[in-house]
């Protein structure tokens, strides 16, 4: 899948187009974790994939808008260390983010950023590390982790492929879930079962799979504009 395909607010289906299949699809994600979770309180959720572009970072973005759609305060952090995204998604500047506040521990206030949709709040990489793992797996970070957890009701933390970098897994056994997005257009059955493994292996807690670039069915179409007429 091109890299440029879709840019900004675009991939934000959930905002821009709320109505869409697209974003129904989301909010059925949503419904899926929050029902998943019911005995295990399901806070801090890594949303990963096993190898580069294949829609994690997309996926999180509009996952954290339909959770902000009801009324729960969500906070996004961008830990892809290499290559972020998150910033640019949402039209932000990453001048200032998670690197920050792990360098500079006299901020009083993490250095979030507002974006515009009721209840959400993206904390961007920030200037990029020349030892990203190493920074994921820090006592510092465990410390900062603890203080992200309290500020919002729900917080999503986007990452690098797990089978390329050890970042994810490192993040995946501090969190309380892990949500693995699988590209119906190129993962190999083998590189989604190495994934799983390196997750099993830290212990992680993969809360389900996300089926991304799926062929839309068009009669579900009718289904939807069905739906739509007669609510209206
Ligand atoms: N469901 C989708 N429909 C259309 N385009 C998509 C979809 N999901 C992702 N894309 C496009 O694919 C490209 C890669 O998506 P994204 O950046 O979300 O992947 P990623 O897994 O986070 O990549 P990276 O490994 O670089 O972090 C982007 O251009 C994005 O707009
Ligand atoms: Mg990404």
């Amino acid at each position: 899948m091109a890299r440029n395909g879709l840019n900004g607010h675009e991939r934000l289906v959930t905002f821009a187009n709320p109505r869409s299949p697209a974003a129904e699809a989301y909010r059925q994600l949503r419904t899926n974790i929050q029902f998943s979770s019911l005995d295990r309180p399901l806070k801090t959720l890594l949303v990963t994939s096993t190898s580069p572009e294949e829609g994690k970072s997309t996926t999180l973005a509009n996952l954290a808008i339909t959770i902000a759609q009801t009324g729960n305060k969500v906070l996004i952090v961008d830990c892809d260390l290499r290559r972020p995204t998150v910033h640019s998604i949402f039209g932000i500047t990453n001048s200032a983010g998670l690197t920050s506040a792990m360098v500079d521990t006299s901020l009083s206030q993490l250095p979030t950023q507002e974006v515009g949709i009721p209840n959400l709040l993206v904390l961007p990489s920030g200037p990029l590390p020349p030892n990203p793992s190493e920074l994921l797996g820090s006592h510092r970070m465990q410390e900062l982790m603890a203080r992200l957890r309290e500020s919002a009701d729900y917080v999503l933390f986007d990452s690098p492929p797990v089978l390329a970098v050890t970042d994810a897994a490192v993040l995946a056994s501090k969190l309380d879930g892990v949500l693995l997005v699988v590209n119906a257009g190129h993962t190999k059955r083998e590189m989604a079962k190495k994934a799983k493994a390196a997750l099993d292996k830290v212990n992680a807690n993969i809360v389900g799979v996300v089926l991304n670039n799926v062929k839309y069915d068009t009669r579900m179409h009718h289904y939807f504009a069905d739906g739509e007429k007669k609510a209206k």
